[in-house]
């Protein structure tokens, strides 16, 4: 039986991670076998690709090798746990997925949805999230939440009018793909976004094996 697979998203500092521990649990106690993971992240080798992606000496990166490192690491991530998973019947959630390189890259950069789309079709093996939450937070709250946490990655370093765009661009996607993307406002409570998520996702969970 297929499992289902989740993705969270939206820019830099709009509390993901925290509804994932809460998606987690939530889904353990009804009985699901569930895969927390992230991107760029979530296998050895998606790891080692994340630290030359984030890396702050790493600022001479070409916007296109950025787009490819990504995807390189997508692909690993996919292929080691996502597809065997899902295709075990479990849950999977990844933190980012494809849809934050056609927002970063794609828009924010400038190098296209559909490129990025087209360059993402290698590494996804027709793998799609089932339901994707965007969260969506001004992008200096997000930034400012994030300053308070730890040093900014080269990523987070990018001028603020980048992480504008950012958002600015999840909003236009989530426009285009309603069907897919379910639009949070990330400024409500902590409780609020959790009752939200939990409202959206239940009635797409099957019986657990
Ligand atoms: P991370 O520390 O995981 O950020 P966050 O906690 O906000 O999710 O760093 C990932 C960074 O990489 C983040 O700035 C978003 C960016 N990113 C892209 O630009 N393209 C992508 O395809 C992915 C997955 C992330």
């Amino acid at each position: 039986m297929k499992g289902l697979f989740i993705s969270l998203e939206g820019p830099d500092g709009c509390g993901k991670s925290t509804q994932i521990a809460f998606m987690k649990s939530s889904l353990e106690s009804r009985g699901y076998d569930v895969i927390v993971t992230r991107e760029p992240g979530g296998t050895v080798i998606s790891e080692q690709i994340r630290q030359v992606i984030l890396d702050k000496n790493n600022m001479a990166m070409q916007d296109t090798t950025e787009l490819l490192l990504y995807a390189a690491a997508r692909a690993q991530l996919v292929g080691e746990v996502i597809k065997p998973a899902v295709e075990a019947g479990k849950v999977v959630i990844c933190d980012r997925f494809v849809d934050s390189s056609a927002v970063y890259q794609g828009i924010a950069r400038g190098l296209g949805v559909d490129t990025v789309y087209e360059v993402n079709a290698y590494a996804l093996q027709n793998m799609m999230p089932d339901i994707t939450f965007f969260l969506d937070m001004p992008a200096a709250e997000g930034i400012r939440r994030k300053n308070n946490q730890h040093d900014l990655d080269r990523m987070e370093l990018q001028k603020a009018a980048f992480h504008e765009k950012v958002v600015e661009g999840y909003r236009q996607l989530a426009q285009t793909q309603k069907e897919r993307i379910v639009t949070i406002d990330a400024m409500k409570s902590i409780e609020e976004i959790r009752i939200e998520i939990e409202e959206r996702l239940i009635p797409l969970l099957k019986q657990p094996k």
